[in-house]
């Protein structure tokens, strides 16, 4: 993660064709219920005031802020039930979302936010992937964001400041050894 960003503009055009490759991501049935809200310009420094993480960032990750793009990844359910519903998926019992053992539209939209942060990296970005604040609602609805479309969280895109370290809690606790983990043949 970045969490001081330089005040140098990102292209959109970039983050379009990257959110393109990103979105390719695995789909349950195709069905594609992923969508992401590309914000810029006066729309970023509406997304900090509105919700108020301006007030969180300031006090401790003011570069956070110095973001040109933060893109809002949301899933929207209803477009996997409407695909199960389909005569080749029917049979499976998953058109009602309450049926589904995993929600499927959230691991996809993580799977396509995990592809859009790799490829970020690839291209010498930097990205701060984070949780919602509780003036999200409001700003959706303000953005037009459907009411049963689901967010998973916020990226902030940007150039990495020369300053840019290592922050957070990698920094305070370290990286679990493997073997907790990965659990070979049995747990
Ligand atoms: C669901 C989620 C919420 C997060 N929220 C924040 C946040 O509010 N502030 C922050 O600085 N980092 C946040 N992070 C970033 C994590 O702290 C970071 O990815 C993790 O510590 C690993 O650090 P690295 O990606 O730099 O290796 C969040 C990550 C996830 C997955």
């Amino acid at each position: 993660m970045t969490r001081e960003f330089s005040p140098e503009p990102v292209d959109p055009v970039l983050i379009d064709e990257l959110l393109d490759i990103a979105r390719r991501a695995p789909s349950a049935g195709f069905s594609q219920g992923v969508h992401f809200v590309v914000l810029s310009g006066e729309q970023v420094e509406r997304f900090w005031s509105v919700t108020a993480a301006d007030e969180w960032f300031s006090g401790r990750r003011s570069g956070v802020m110095q973001a040109s793009i933060i893109v809002l990844p949301f899933a929207v359910a209803r477009e996997y039930t409407a695909r199960y519903s389909e005569p080749d998926k029917i049979a499976f019992g998953l058109d009602d979302a309450a049926n589904w053992p995993v929600p499927f539209w959230l691991t996809d939209t993580a799977m396509a936010t995990q592809n859009l942060l790799l490829l970020l990296e690839d291209r010498g970005l930097g990205a701060l992937y984070f949780g919602v604040f509780e003036g999200c609602d409001v700003f959706f609805r303000e953005l037009g964001v459907p009411d049963d479309a689901q967010t998973i969280g916020v990226i902030a895109i940007g150039h990495r400041a020369a300053t840019d370290r290592p922050s957070g809690s990698p920094r305070a606790r370290g990286r679990r050894p493997l073997g907790e983990l990965v659990h070979r043949n049995r747990w």
